[in-house]
């Protein structure tokens, strides 16, 4: 069975691939009559041990466009409330027959766990730290839509870089696909080695955000911070978080990108994130047709990627 783990599975090819793919899909989207057959009679489950407004519901919309079977598994009301492990409550799901197992979990491998154990394709909706690949891709087409490429843009991927799987995933696609990518942070929120993935590190907004294509705003996780550093909102958000200000080292025609939720006047101003420059809803609208893409490229074995595996 074929699975979508991280993007680090994935060649240059295969994502341009998906994101041709999910173009369609978004033509699709945008017609009064959205669902398709392509994966009619094929059961998706999906498995969210952590919370989700944007992905779960568009992984769902997603299998249901493509006229698939869609279940969502409640986990809080669950036996994993008892005590069922998540591989006991994963090989429970996969007795029913499933095609497709879409994950997201706080640890980061759960998905790779997954995919050893169970007969049908896993999806990794976000695994710890590590990776949420699918919206690597949502964003990376929000991109290429808005600016026509993504080869030689200067992407400033700003804020809590060592919590977040969002920019770890995108840090890989943006590289595979030739852009130049910098990150903006705190040191204490920069993870150790991070030069060693391919981008430049800045420590302040002025100087990371310079010349930039797109301002990438990365939520502050303070639930998966301990003790010795929180960093207080107030200080947070004068030093780091987008005003109107600090948006002006960026190029004028700059997009602005959050991959949601957000803590307005915490990373981002609220005026920011309702501007002109924003397109933080287009990222929405794009996660259903990436996620559309994806599914069809596992389970549809005429539009295949090669890449797309475990
Ligand atoms: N961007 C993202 O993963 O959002 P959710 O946590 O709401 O799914």
């Amino acid at each position: 069975h074929r699975h979508l783990l991280g993007i680090k599975d994935l060649s240059p090819s295969d994502i341009e691939l998906l994101l041709d793919r999910a173009d369609d899909a978004v033509a699709i989207s945008r017609q009064s009559e959205k669902k398709t057959s392509t994966l009619r009679g094929r059961t998706q489950i999906n498995l969210f041990y952590e919370a989700s407004t944007r992905t779960q519901s568009s992984f769902e919309l997603a299998g249901k466009r493509l006229g698939a079977d869609v279940m969502n598994m409640s986990v809080a009301s669950s036996s994993v409330k008892k005590g069922e492990t998540l591989i006991d409550t994963a090989m429970t799901l996969n007795a029913m027959r499933p095609d497709i197992l879409v994950i997201r979990h706080a640890s980061a491998g759960a998905a790779a766990l997954l995919a050893q154990k169970v007969g049908c394709s896993v999806v990794n909706a976000g695994d710890g730290a590590h990776e949420h690949p699918t919206q690597a891709l949502l964003d990376a087409l929000t991109i290429r839509r808005a600016k026509g490429k993504i080869a030689r843009l200067t992407v400033a991927i700003c804020g809590d870089i060592g919590h977040s799987r969002v920019a770890r995933s995108n840090i890989l696609l943006l590289n595979a696909l030739g852009a130049r990518v910098r990150v903006v942070a705190p040191s204490t929120l920069l993870p150790a080695g991070i030069s060693a993935m391919g981008v430049e590190v800045f420590n302040t907004m002025k100087e990371g955000l310079h010349g930039a294509d797109v301002v990438m705003m990365l939520r502050l996780q303070r639930e998966r911070m301990q003790g010795a550093f929180v960093p207080s909102v107030r200080e947070y958000f004068r030093y780091y978080g987008l005003d109107a200000e600090k948006l002006k080292a960026a190029r004028d025609d700059a997009l602005v990108m959050h991959p949601g939720p957000m803590n307005r006047g915490v990373e981002i101003a609220s005026e920011i994130a309702d501007g002109p420059q924003s397109v933080i809803q287009e990222q929405v609208e794009m996660g259903v047709a990436v996620r559309m893409a994806v599914m069809e490229a596992l389970l549809d074995p005429r539009r295949n990627p090669e890449g797309v595996a475990g």
